[in-house]
């Protein structure tokens, strides 16, 4: 996949006002001072950034900006200077989304090299490691543009942005360089990721995807990948992804990534299963959605995608750890073979569905691959899916649902969207929302109530778990951004490559 907006990210020793470029980017706080690395600039500067302060142009308050120019008296161009907010509220994702606005900012402005220096103003509060690798996602997300539609390519933009982190301190460079490496491979993961989603349903079709996850195994050693095609799932009885993807002349398939480390898991460590939602277009079926926005429907393959992604960024980087990924993939399409409400539907678990909305049709083909999944002694499903818009209403477009079947895996999930900054919130999954999505004429059936419908959701997968540690992550609302932000550009968001990468590199360091 080509990227238009090549990037490169390097640590180096140099000092501030000496280092030559394009651009170079210092973060301020809005309390305790300009910090030592403006000062420092201000000296040869003639107090310019003072000066901005002191008319309060520029005074480090949050989502704020200022350029200055170097003139010749300093190595850079000119310096781009960020306003970071309170000092005490700052945290890694502060961070990152500096760099990434610093990142979007040299885009626009056609710079070739960016050179950053934000991690200066945190210096003593947060782990150097961790800095380096908010910063280099940062940088990869927001230099991301998706315009490989667009016939005038580039609009003129540098088709290469170097981009470097500078430090006067080797030893600083030498503890946040291994956080670089990490974050570029993460960074250049979630942009795959948003390139894959943002293609539409006519681009990619349920083959399509299957396809593009044969690519992705094609380019890294340690992961294999097995495709159930429309034969192989009727032999395997996988009612529900059959079911779904009935109305399309696409036909569904199911695919499955291995990922076998070089490097032996450490003793205890359970194979991970991934499990994500590829509903190619999701247009409703026979119950059909409404015509507004209908066309954003194309991105209910996220967490499919979300799942692809993760799968290499954890190859390339090679973590010690087993992971399945398991991806159903459908059309829910309106047809004359479409399923219909009413249908019963024998799913791969051998559990029976009576289908009343042809719209929930995320749980029917993803109660085959957790079914599946739980069959290949995975000790613990991780599903991801752009399941319910009962959960954006819930919880608006800032934090995913998170449900599990087990307190430890909620603080691990809680603790991995603390770390990637995609955020989650614990909502209820148990017994009273399993009886909502009981049938009279069958095991189940796929909606509950009109109340609640995100925990119902969930509680309909939750059948299907087995004896395995379960979470879902509901991500409907955080797949896309709508309007584009000084960080985000318009489009899918990636959501989920860094929580679930996050999740399974703290999972080897802690156990
Ligand atoms: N893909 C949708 C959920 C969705 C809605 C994601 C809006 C992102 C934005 C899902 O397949 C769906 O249609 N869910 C139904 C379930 C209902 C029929 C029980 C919904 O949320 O309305
Ligand atoms: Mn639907
Ligand atoms: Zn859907």
């Amino acid at each position: 996949m080509r990227q238009i907006i090549d990037i490169d990210v390097k640590t180096r020793k140099a000092e501030f006002a000496r280092c030559k470029t394009d651009m170079l980017v210092v973060g301020r706080f809005s309390d305790g001072g300009p910090g030592e690395i403006i000062q420092a600039l201000d000296e040869k500067l003639d107090g310019a950034v003072a000066r901005l302060a002191r008319i309060r142009d520029f005074t480090g308050r949050p989502k704020t900006q200022a350029v200055v120019y170097g003139n010749g008296r300093i190595g850079a161009e000119r310096v781009l200077l960020l306003g970071l907010g309170e000092r005490k509220k700052a945290t890694l994702d502060t961070l990152r989304k500096a760099a990434a606005t610093a990142a979007n900012r040299a885009v626009e402005m056609k710079a070739k090299q960016l050179s950053l220096a934000l991690h200066g103003s945190f210096r003593g509060g947060l782990d150097a490691n961790a800095m380096g690798r908010a910063i280099a996602e940062g940088i990869y997300l927001g230099a991301y543009r998706y315009d490989e539609y667009i016939t005038e390519k580039g609009n003129g933009r540098s088709a290469l942005l170097a981009t470097e982190i500078v430090d006067p301190d080797s030893a600083q460079i030498r503890s946040l360089t291994p956080g670089v490496s990490a974050g570029a491979v993460i960074g250049r993961a979630q942009c795959y990721a948003r390139t894959l989603a943002n293609r539409p349903g006519n681009v990619i079709d349920p083959p399509a995807l299957a396809k593009a996850a044969q690519d992705l195994a094609r380019g890294l050693k340690a992961v294999r990948c097995t495709i159930f095609d429309g034969k192989k799932l009727r032999q395997n009885k996988m009612g529900g992804i059959l079911a779904v993807g009935s109305g399309s002349r696409s036909e569904p398939r199911l695919i499955v990534l291995k990922y076998t480390p070089r490097k032996r898991p450490a003793k205890g460590l359970p194979t991970i299963a991934l499990v994500g939602k590829g509903i190619t277009f999701d247009s409703g079926g026979i119950s059909i959605k409404p015509a507004q926005d209908m066309d954003q429907m194309k991105l209910d393959k996220s967490g499919a995608i979300a799942v692809l992604a993760t799968v290499r960024a954890i190859a390339e980087m090679g973590l010690p750890i087993q992971v399945l990924g398991v991806v159903p993939a459908a059309e829910n399409l309106p047809s004359g073979t479409s399923y219909r409400p009413g249908d019963i539907v024998t799913t791969y678990s051998g559990k029976t569905v009576e289908v009343l909305n042809t719209d929930a049709e995320g749980r029917m083909i993803l109660c085959d691959a957790i079914a599946y999944a739980a069959g290949q002694k995975c000790g613990v499903i991780v599903d991801i899916a752009t399941l319910t818009g009962a959960c954006m209403v819930a919880l608006g477009t800032y934090k995913a649902g998170l449900m599990s079947n087990d307190d430890a895996l909620v603080s691990q999930m809680e603790k991995a969207a603390e770390d990637s900054g995609e955020s989650v919130w614990h909502m209820p999954s148990g017994d009273e929302y399993a009886e909502e999505i009981k049938s009279k004429i069958a095991d189940l059936k796929n909606i509950g109530s009109r109340w609640g419908g995100a925990c119902s959701a969930a509680a309909f997968l939750r059948q299907f778990v087995g004896d395995a540690k379960w979470a879902h992550l509901d991500i409907a609302g955080m797949d896309i951004c709508a309007k584009p932000t000084e960080h985000t550009a318009l489009g899918s968001t990636g959501f989920g490559v860094r929580l679930l990468t996050t999740y399974l590199m703290n999972l080897v360091e802690n156990g």
